[in-house]
């Protein structure tokens, strides 16, 4: 296979300025992501994440546009048609739900797709067991809570079968539980098809888990991005007082680093694979105080 043929995204020197504004959204960022990649967004409010995403579905505000933005081989610009390989779930379910009612809501993108009607009757009731709405076919859209509507959101992007899933803070509005089973249900995902996820979030411990690579955007740029064991040690954008959150267990790890009783080679931001590494510390430390006595 051709390099390029595992490009999923290809963005260039982009930047973009909404009317009026007196600073760019994104102020000249470039990006690759590879198929079947899941890379992890975080940083700031303001930062550009969600102007980003809308760029990476084709949905390109008004404003003031340069640079190139590829998306599954199709060239995104201003009035360009969107992006029908990816799917994006907004920050605010309110602004994607069109729908009358739940079924209605999640059978108008792939009416838009022109898939079956029997295809999209079979595959309603799937999805919304999904994301826990099992039953809530006829249920009115603006009776939702707003964590249903999210959850309605994630269905409505699931059920389009997408290559490319942009998901914009997708769990903002869900309790723990709804987090802890969003994401089983993203991971899931990930196993059964090779899907490319994006995912704007600021939950540390589950970008850790679950992301190939996190950027971290300042001011419309990305300014560092890593595997989560390599991008959490990073003391200039975390670990401090005014830093975005590191996943816990790496915040005890990088006191341990910087007090010189961890090795370099140790740091991790898994919880798991972090909680062994400080129970072997633990464990050696017992045993040579126990040799001294
Ligand atoms: N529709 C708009 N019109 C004018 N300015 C906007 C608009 N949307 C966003 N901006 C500005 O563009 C910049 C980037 O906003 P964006 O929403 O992309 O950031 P973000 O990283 O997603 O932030 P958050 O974490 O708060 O969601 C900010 O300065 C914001 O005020
Ligand atoms: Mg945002």
């Amino acid at each position: 296979m051709e390099p390029a043929d595992d490009v999923a995204i290809r963005v260039r020197d982009l930047r973009f300025r909404y009317p009026g504004a007196t600073r760019d959204a994104l102020a000249g960022l470039s990006l690759d992501v590879c198929r079947g990649e899941f890379l992890g967004i975080t940083g700031p409010s303001g930062a550009g994440k969600s102007t980003l995403c809308l760029c990476l579905k084709g949905l390109v505000p008004a404003g003031e546009f340069s640079g190139s933005v590829s998306v599954a081989g199709q060239t995104v610009a201003p009035g360009s048609a969107y992006v029908e390989s990816s799917a994006l779930v907004f920050q605010n379910p309110e602004t994607q739900i069109i729908g009358l009612t739940v079924a209605e809501d999640l059978a108008f993108g792939p009416e838009n797709l022109r898939r079956d009607p029997a295809w999209i009757r079979a595959a309603i009731p799937v999805y919304l067991d999904q994301v826990r709405l099992a039953g809530y076919q006829d249920v009115d859209t603006y009776r939702l809570s707003g964590g249903q509507k999210q959850r309605l959101a994630i269905a409505d992007a699931l059920i389009l079968e997408p290559e490319i899933l942009i998901l914009d803070e997708p769990t903002s509005e869900l309790d723990p539980i709804g987090k802890d089973q969003f994401f089983e249900v993203l991971e899931r995902l990930r196993r059964e098809r090779s899907i490319t996820v994006i995912m704007v979030e600021h939950a540390a411990e589950q970008l850790a888990a679950m992301a190939d690579r996190v950027i971290v955007m300042q001011h419309g740029l990305v300014v560092d991005q890593g595997p989560p064991d390599q991008l959490y040690r990073n003391p200039v954008l975390f670990h401090h007082p005014e830093a975005e959150r590191a996943p816990q267990i790496s915040e005890v790890l990088f006191e341990l680093l910087q007090a010189g009783l961890l090795p370099a080679s140790q740091f991790t931001a898994q919880e798991e694979a972090g909680i062994q590494r400080l129970r072997a510390l633990l464990e050696n430390s017992v045993q040579s105080v126990a040799q001294r006595v």
